[in-house]
């Protein structure tokens, strides 16, 4: 029998290899969104494995999720992402999400790279939404709003500001007010130019923003519709933060995967979706639908749009791809005999 085996690539392997260039994250994005447009991909839907019986139950007891795929294209790489979620693991000083990621040989379906996945979940996530304010933002947004300062507001800034650098005032809104005040002060050490204000005011906030992004654990929404001024453009990229009216109000719904938001069925379009109250039609468009031309981004600077994204596990998969193909031509990681 041959021999096999496996590249092990930790974080400090991963950085090394390219995960956080964000360009180089928001351009494999834009492409497995391209490529899902054009169905080659296979996404089985999200496996969600819960602890407790309800979404209470859940954000403390919490949940892992199994996120496997193929990526075809330039990627031509399977794999899975596996990612834990222990809200409570604060309490021991560690981080609330753990990711790793398994990529398979399409051909043999052996597994080859074993990887260290928290940054490219982060980065990609940043992508995901830089992707969505290129298409969907004012082209001169310069106020933003962030809801929630843990582990994924700093790339959701990143990469809006590759989108946007016209963005130079970031209100930044968290029930933990320290974890706001923390970000604000890394934010205006990072970009001496952005003006970062805490805030418990959410409505000024959101009154005032051309951008609200909205990454926090809420289960119950925060903000209200009548809020949103001309030209807002709303991120719902965690579960249920915007109230209904944000959704009634806008011009536009823009999605990332319409299926998989269904199967979620945790954010606020997909709670509208399930009382009738939203239609399969009533979507604008996916991102991919944009990318690819088959339908309009943004119009004008008065429309209001609505964007909730669910994130998918072959984004995950290019990224790390890209990651281990650098490995392959460079040396770097451990490899492990698999079958010797
Ligand atoms: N769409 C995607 O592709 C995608 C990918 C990864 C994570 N997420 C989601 O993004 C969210 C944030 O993830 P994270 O890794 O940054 O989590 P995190 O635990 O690191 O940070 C969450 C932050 O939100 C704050 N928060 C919690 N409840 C709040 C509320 N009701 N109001 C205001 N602030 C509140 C917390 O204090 C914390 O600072 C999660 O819901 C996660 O599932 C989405």
């Amino acid at each position: 029998m041959s021999t096999a085996e496996i590249l092990f690539l930790n974080n400090k392997a991963m950085e090394e290899l390219g995960v956080t260039d964000m360009q180089a994250v928001i351009n494999d994005v834009e492409r497995v969104y391209v490529l899902k447009h054009q169905g080659d991909i296979i996404a089985p839907g999200k496996c969600v494995m819960r602890w407790g019986k309800t979404v209470e139950d859940e954000n403390v007891m919490g949940r892992i999720n199994a996120m496997p795929g193929y990526i075809g294209g330039e990627y031509d790489m399977a794999g899975i992402k596996w990612i834990g979620s222990g809200p409570m693991n604060f309490k021991k000083g560690l981080p609330r999400a753990s990711v790793t990621i398994i990529l398979n040989d399409p051909d043999t379906k052996l597994p080859v790279c074993i990887a260290d996945g928290t940054a490219v979940s982060t980065m990609r996530t940043g992508a995901s939404g830089g992707v969505a304010v290129r298409l969907l933002a004012k082209s001169d947004a310069s106020v933003m709003t962030i809801c929630g300062a843990g582990a994924q507001a700093p790339t959701q800034l990143e990469a809006a500001l590759i989108a946007r650098p016209s963005i130079n005032t970031l209100y930044v809104y968290d029930i933990k007010m320290e974890n706001a005040e923390r970000f604000c002060e890394s934010t205006m050490k990072k970009y001496p130019h952005i003006k970062a204000i805490s805030t418990s005011d959410i409505e000024k906030a959101t009154r005032e923003s051309d951008i609200i992004d909205c990454v926090t654990l809420a289960s119950e929404p925060f903000i209200k519709g009548e809020w949103l001024k001309k030209g807002a453009f709303v991120m719902n990229m965690a579960d249920f933060e915007v109230d209904y009216d944000c959704v009634k109000k806008a011009d536009k719904l823009v999605v990332d995967y319409w299926d998989s938001i269904k199967h979620r069925m945790i954010s606020t379009v997909a709670l509208m979706w399930k009382e009738g109250l939203v239609k399969d039609e009533d979507i604008h468009a996916e991102l991919g639908e944009i990318l690819s031309g088959d339908k309009p981004a943004r119009e004008n600077d008065d429309e209001i749009i609505y964007f909730n994204a669910v994130g998918a596990g072959i984004s995950d998969i290019a990224v790390t791809t890209r990651c281990y193909k650098n490995a392959q031509k460079t040396g770097k990681g451990i490899k492990l005999p698999y079958w010797e």
